[in-house]
């Protein structure tokens, strides 16, 4: 019988010590080189998004890549981008897609986490005045595969390394 493949979902979020991720609907800090990461890895993929962080960004929707909002409001729409209205909606959307990316915020990062095969994190050395955060990341899920050594960003002087975690097979 024929089965539907597994959405590939991956996370790729940028978060301080405290896990604090944004405030005032922004970002809490602009490192250059991880946003050049973010785009290298995304681009030529999918990324799902909430409405709010899709409203957040500067230039929209993001170029090269296939966009996805998630918002409740049902005459929402946004050229070059794909409106639903459900997370399984946007689930059944990326079935068989090589890797998908889950770029935020908060709340869809909470609903997302139990389905991501891969979390890409930037770990920011400080922690930060936020009003939203990332979810707890439960350690016997996900193993970390690699982390790069810490580096400083010359413009805000903040430290920040890559990880890469992998969701741990079920026996
Ligand atoms: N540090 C990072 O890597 C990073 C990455 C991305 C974002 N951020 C930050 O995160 C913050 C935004 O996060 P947020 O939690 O406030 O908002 P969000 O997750 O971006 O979007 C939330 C919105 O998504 C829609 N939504 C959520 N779950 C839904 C569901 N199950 N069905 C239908 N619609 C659903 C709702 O839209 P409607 O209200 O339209 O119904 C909801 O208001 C900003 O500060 C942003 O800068 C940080």
């Amino acid at each position: 019988m024929y089965k539907m493949p597994e959405p590939n979902i991956s996370i790729i979020v940028a978060l301080a010590q405290n896990y604090a991720i944004g405030k005032n609907n922004d970002l809490l800090w602009h490192i250059g080189d991880d946003l050049r990461r973010f785009k290298q890895l995304t681009t030529g993929h999918t990324v799902i998004m909430g409405r709010r962080t899709f409203d957040s960004l500067p230039k929209r929707p993001l170029p090269n890549r296939r966009n996805i909002v998630i918002t409740h409001d049902t005459a929402y729409t946004c050229p070059g981008a794909e409106v639903f209205h459900s997370l399984n909606a946007a689930l059944d959307a990326v079935r068989g897609e090589e890797e998908t990316f889950v770029i935020g915020g908060a709340e869809i990062y909470r609903q997302f986490l139990p389905f991501a095969k891969r979390l890409y994190l930037t770990w920011v050395y400080a922690d930060f005045d936020a009003d939203v955060y990332f979810p707890t990341i439960d350690m016997s899920t996900f193993r970390q595969i690699s982390i790069t050594p810490r580096m400083t960003d010359e413009k805000s002087g903040l430290e920040y390394a890559y990880a890469e975690l992998d969701r741990i097979p079920q026996r």
